[in-house]
């Protein structure tokens, strides 16, 4: 989708909005599969609610993109365009126990400053890549840590009252890769309260999880870490390995040949190879286990 509107340009610039025509988005996620749209670059988070407005008003449907690390956008021209926060730097701050972070911050670099400043808990969520604000919402989780339970306030952008809110952590439900968020409210920052711990602690602990992680998961290929949720219970990436579907292939997307339930884009995927291999892989493990596979990667449609 193009932004062609001369005076819409004008507005959006005064808002410290950078547009940038045509981006490509395939440059801009982890799996290296997405179309093209125009690009919003928000340089300030107080305007938010401002251009959040010149875009309802002018009829522009849009999206925010974070890390890009857990999204499977469709090919071709885009229906919308993509918005981006501002980054800070470091967009991070610690006070007692209390760590202050935005939303555009890198997920692992906030667990790294925080292991700094002796503040721990968070050492499983190292090396799961993407933003916080992503984190927030789907409440990531790797080696038995989930973001959710640290968290003790939400500063966010609520579509529904156009405002901007602060959430107690109290108020939000974390779950499972999901959390109690409306689809449309953009996180902006969030305060999580740690458990102090000394840095040499806190730094075997990530040590132990990059191995881990570096030991069973395809690092040095193009995925969006795992595509389905596991089931209660169970494990989507074991029930597909003991379908001998690692190596299983549509197009240029591949069931990766490390861990059954990371999907990789070998070179040129198209989101709809990678689409028919989930869809194909979802229906292989409900007819042998009666399972039905959730997605955990989002999807972008057009
Ligand atoms: N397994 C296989 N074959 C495979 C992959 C796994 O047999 O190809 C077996 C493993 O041997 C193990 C079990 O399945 O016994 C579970 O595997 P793993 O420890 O790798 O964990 P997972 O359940 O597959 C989850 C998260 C990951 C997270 C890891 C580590 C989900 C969907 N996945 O994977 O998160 O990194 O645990 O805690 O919850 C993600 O969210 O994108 C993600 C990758």
């Amino acid at each position: 989708m193009r932004i062609n509107d001369s005076a819409i340009v004008e507005r959006l610039k005064e808002l410290g909005v950078e547009l940038r025509a045509a981006v490509s988005l395939k440059e801009k996620t982890s799996l290296g599969i997405g179309g093209t749209t125009d690009e919003l670059l928000l340089h300030r988070y107080d305007t938010i609610p401002q251009v959040m407005r010149l875009l309802a008003d002018a009829g522009i449907p849009h999206r925010f993109l974070g890390g890009g690390t857990n999204v499977l956008i469709a090919d071709g021209e885009l229906p919308w365009v993509v918005l981006h926060l501002p980054v800070a730097h470091p967009g991070m701050r610690a006070e007692g126990n209390s760590a202050f972070v935005d939303a555009s911050a890198d997920l692992g670099g906030m667990v790294t400053f925080c292991a700094k400043h002796d503040l721990g808990g968070m050492e499983g969520l190292i090396g799961v890549p993407g933003s916080v604000g992503g984190a927030l919402r789907m409440n990531a989780g790797a080696y038995g840590t989930q973001i959710g339970p640290w968290v003790r306030e939400v500063e966010l952008y609520r579509a529904a009252s156009g405002e901007v809110e602060t959430v107690r952590g109290k108020e939000i439900r974390f779950d499972y890769r999901h959390t109690s968020f409306a689809p449309d409210d953009v996180m902006l920052r969030v305060k999580l309260e740690l458990p102090s711990k000394p840095y040499k602690e806190i730094l075997a602990g990530i040590k132990m999880c990059n191995e881990k992680r570096r030991a069973s998961q395809p690092l040095n290929q193009k995925s969006a870490g795992c595509i389905f949720k596991n089931p209660p219970g169970g494990s989507a990436g074991r029930m597909i390995d003991e379908l001998k579907l690692k190596g299983h292939r549509v197009g240029d997307a591949e069931v990766s040949d490390r861990h059954a339930n990371f999907f990789v884009n070998l070179a040129d995927a198209t989101c709809d190879d990678m689409q028919r291999l989930i869809d194909d892989v979802r229906e292989r493990v409900r007819a042998a286990y009666g399972a039905e596979l959730e997605n955990e990667v989002i999807f972008w449609r057009n």
